[in-house]
Formats: C-alpha cells, structure tokens, sequence
C-alpha cells in the first residue's frame, strides 16, 4: 500500500481546540484535534508550530496526548504569538504545522535508570516522555523526578505531580525558590536536588529542560554524580522561523535546534553550551 502523503511542512493544517485548560495565571494547555485525517504520530520532546490568525508563528513543545487524534500544547503568554495562543478558547481553530525535531531517548534509556530534571515550563516536552516510561514503568530501572517551580503558586500540572508522588515505583522531589505559609517542602534550586538523589550514576541516562541557566548547573550536577557527558541530554530553545533546517533563525554553532534538537546530548553540544548568548 502507497504511504499516505506527507503535509507540506510550509502549510499549517487546521486543528480545533477542543479543551482549554487554564493552568496558571499565564500559562494553558490546549488540546488540539485536526480538523481532517489523524493526528500524525509524534516522538515526546518534539516541537509543532502554532499560528494564531493574523497574529504570526511559535514554536511550542508537544506537552501530551489525550487520546490518539489529540496534541497537548502548555502556553504562557510571553508576548504577541503566546498571549494569542494561549488565550484561544474552545472551539477555535488554530494553525499547525508539525511535528518537528528530535525527541527524548525514551526507547534507548530502557534497562536503564532514568533521571528527569525539570525547571518550570521545561516539564512541558518533559512531561510526554514521563507518562511513556511511567507506562512501561517495568523496562527501565530507578525512575526520579525532579521538579523545581519559582513558587508554589507557579506550580505547573500540581495535580499530575501529586499523582506521580502517590507512586511507589518513583522517586519524585519538587522544590520552589520561594516558599509561602502554606509549603512545607524542599526550598531551593533543583540542581541541588541531584546530590540526594538515588540512581546508579554508571547506567543513568539524565534528562533536563527548563531555563538555560538552570540546565547549565543541572547538566554540572549530573557530571559530578557521575553521569557520563553521552548519556545526558536537554532540550534547547531558539527563535524559530522555517522549523525545517533552512532559514538558518535557530542556528547553535554548527547545529540548527529545528533539525537537530530541540533534544541534543550534550556531548554534543558542550563546547558551545559553554558560551553564552550563543
Ligand atoms: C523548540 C521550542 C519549544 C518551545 N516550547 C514552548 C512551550 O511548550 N510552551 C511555551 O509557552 N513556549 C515554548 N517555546 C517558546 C515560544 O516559542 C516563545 O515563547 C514564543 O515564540 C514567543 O513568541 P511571542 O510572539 O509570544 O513573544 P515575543 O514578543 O517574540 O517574545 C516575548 C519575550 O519572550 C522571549 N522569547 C521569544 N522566543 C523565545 C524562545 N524561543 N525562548 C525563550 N524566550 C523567548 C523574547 O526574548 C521576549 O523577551 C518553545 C520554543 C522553542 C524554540
Ligand atoms: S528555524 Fe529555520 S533553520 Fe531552524
């Protein structure tokens, strides 16, 4: 039987939100059906682009499935693009086009321990890969998930994290920056959750997304644990154009984060990872 034909990556296919989930203040996550044939298949930690009418393109991470025709897009409103995203309500109709770039090394991390170490919004493309493996929980060893939000206030999927917590088969640690009256949790940077963290460093495969910054001490934090440099990988964020490997918006040294991210390893990547601004 011939393959089906591909969309052109250049046109954005019509989907229908059929749920609008406020989740913060400035964040919701949609759930988004296209409007004819199946939701193409995606790997987690790939990335769709977004295009709110008349207000322009952006690139948002795959943050779920609700079913086999869904996408799960997490948006804050950063500006023009986000703010008109993420302020969509049901029934709207949205661009997309997508999926695009590389994706978590989920299947390759089987048999090993597996440690996810998100900051804010970064459990958004996290979040895909952690359903994955929690629902194959029995192919991988150690299973740790750690979660750092500024405050408890900002804390995104709370409801999904206290569900990974009533698990006995994960270790899951959440801290904020801030702590109010009311958390009597772990307070402080999540990089610093990495030390107290039971894993065997020597077949550990490390996971992390969230600010740059917070990547940059927790990719040093995995590396002092032990972890190999080829076994830790992150998901990368620049300013997106074609989102196909030609207009050169997202270049990073010699990689384009379209093509070869968002997910990079990050041997890979350390020498310009290193530099900032870059
Ligand atoms: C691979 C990838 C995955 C992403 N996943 C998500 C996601 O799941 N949810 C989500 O809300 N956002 C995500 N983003 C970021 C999102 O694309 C930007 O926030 C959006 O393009 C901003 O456009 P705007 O017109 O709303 O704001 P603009 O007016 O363009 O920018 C507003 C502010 O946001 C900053 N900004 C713009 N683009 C980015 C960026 N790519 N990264 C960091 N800061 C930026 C600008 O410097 C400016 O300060 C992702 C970006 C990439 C590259
Ligand atoms: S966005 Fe055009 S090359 Fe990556």
């Amino acid at each position: 039987m011939a393959a089906a034909p591909q969309p052109d990556p250049f046109v954005p296919q019509l989907y229908r939100v059929t749920r609008a989930r406020r989740e913060l203040a400035d964040t919701a996550t949609l759930q988004l059906v296209p409007l004819a044939g199946p939701r193409p298949h995606f790997e987690p930690g790939q990335f769709n682009m977004l295009y709110a009418f008349g207000v322009g393109e952006a690139a948002i991470s795959i943050s779920g499935a609700a079913d086999a025709m869904s996408f799960l897009h997490t948006v804050r409103d950063v500006g023009a693009v986000s703010g008109a995203i993420a302020k969509l309500k049901t029934g709207a109709t949205v661009g997309l086009r997508g999926p695009f770039g590389t994706g978590w090394p989920v299947a390759a991390a089987q048999g090993a321990d597996i440690v996810f170490v998100a900051g804010g919004l970064g459990l958004a493309p996290l979040r895909p890969a952690i359903r994955q493996v929690l629902a194959d929980r029995r192919r991988y060893g150690r299973v740790v998930i750690l979660f750092g939000s500024r405050n408890p206030k900002d804390m995104l999927y709370r409801r999904e994290l206290e569900q990974w917590r009533q698990r006995l088969d994960v270790d899951i640690e959440v801290t904020v920056d801030h702590a109010d009256a009311d958390w009597h949790g772990s307070v402080g940077v999540v990089p610093a959750l990495i030390r107290r963290a039971t894993f065997d460093p020597r077949d550990t495969i490390g996971l992390t997304c969230g600010p740059e910054v917070m990547m940059r001490f927790t990719v040093s934090a995995l590396l002092e644990a032990g972890i190999a440099a080829d076994r830790i990988y992150l998901s990368m964020e620049r300013n997106m154009k074609c989102a196909i490997g030609l207009c050169g918006h997202c270049q990073f040294g010699p990689a384009f984060v379209c093509r070869d991210g968002p997910v990079m390893r990050f041997d890979r990547i350390a020498e310009f990872f290193a530099v900032r601004e870059i």
